[in-house]
């Protein structure tokens, strides 16, 4: 195929040598499939971020570290500089977070270095060298999502346990290979610690993968990992290796009802405008 402009650089660089064929073209990116030598990987590039929602990504920034303090009042006043570090700070968000869940022992594909504003990474295949379908789009018996959930609740908590939680994970982040499912798209991945809407967003996490793998597995749909993984790791006794019982009690003393519902509307909110934005896309 004709290259596209966007990675004419790398094949100028000898990072890629051609591009075999887009792969997918979704709501912040265009994915494609490359070759390397004699590997075939893909490459995600990025779109232009005054496409996307700005104010959105607000949230997530919250509690990220930022390197100069320059940068960091920048991006605080979205001024036009701080607009542009931020893409940039987006941007890498996913390389650096790849590199370190990969260290973590988290199943995600094998990141190969960021050129040009491009990630090139491994392309995930199904048995038949097919790239692989998502989570949303296979069918499996009672059994294998059971397993799948039990990989992907064990995944959560290694990234949790590295101080990172996914922030859009759901049947359409989660890819099915041959060994099992392996999470992607990590832009929006926030700081466990610092941000206050962590432990919602844990809980959507867990919860969407709960939901859609409950469709296989109803017993799912009465577990409480997310509630359990979150206590524990508050109480700084979580471990990657920590076995969960999925059953949780909450503590009813003292619950601010009010932020509560806060969280509730904020989720569904956000849930809205992601939903949205992916009817928009298949429109198209
Ligand atoms: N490493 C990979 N191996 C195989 N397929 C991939 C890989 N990375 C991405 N894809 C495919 O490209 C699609 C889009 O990638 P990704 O989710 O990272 O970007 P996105 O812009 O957030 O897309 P979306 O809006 O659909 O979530 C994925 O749903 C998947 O089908
Ligand atoms: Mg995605």
């Amino acid at each position: 195929m004709k290259t596209p402009e966007t990675l004419q650089p790398l094949i100028d660089d000898g990072v890629i040598d051609a591009v075999v064929r887009p792969l997918k073209s979704g709501k912040e990116a265009a994915v494609y499939v490359v070759r390397a030598g004699d590997e075939v990987r893909c490459a995600k590039v990025y779109k232009d971020m005054a496409q996307r929602s700005f104010k959105q990504r607000v949230q997530y920034q919250e509690g990220r570290k930022v390197r100069g303090s320059r940068e960091a009042r920048a991006i605080g006043k979205a001024t036009r500089y701080g607009r542009k570090q931020q893409e940039a700070e987006w941007k890498n968000t996913e390389v650096d977070a790849l590199y370190q869940l990969r260290a973590a022992g988290v199943r995600v594909p094998e990141p190969y270095g960021y050129f040009h504003g491009v990630l090139v990474m491994e392309l995930v295949t199904d048995a038949d060298g097919h790239s692989a379908p998502r989570l949303g789009e296979v069918e499996l018996t009672e059994a294998q999502a059971r397993a799948f959930h039990r990989v992907l609740v064990r995944d959560v908590v290694r990234m949790l346990c590295s101080g990172l939680i996914h922030g859009d994970l759901s049947e359409y982040n989660v890819l099915v290979g041959p060994d099992g499912p392996v999470v992607i798209d990590f832009p929006q991945v926030v700081s466990a610690a610092g941000n206050n809407a962590a432990r919602t967003m844990l809980l959507r996490d867990v919860n969407n993968l709960t939901a859609s793998l409950g469709r296989w597995a109803p017993d799912l749909l009465d577990t409480w990992f997310g509630e359990e993984m979150w206590a524990l790791f508050e109480a700084g006794a979580l471990q990657p290796d920590t076995e969960l019982s999925g059953e949780f009690t909450p503590d009813e003393r003292d619950v601010d009802l009010d932020s509560v519902r806060d969280a509730i509307n904020d989720a569904r909110e956000l849930a809205l405008i992601r939903q949205q934005g992916r009817e928009a896309q298949d429109e198209d």
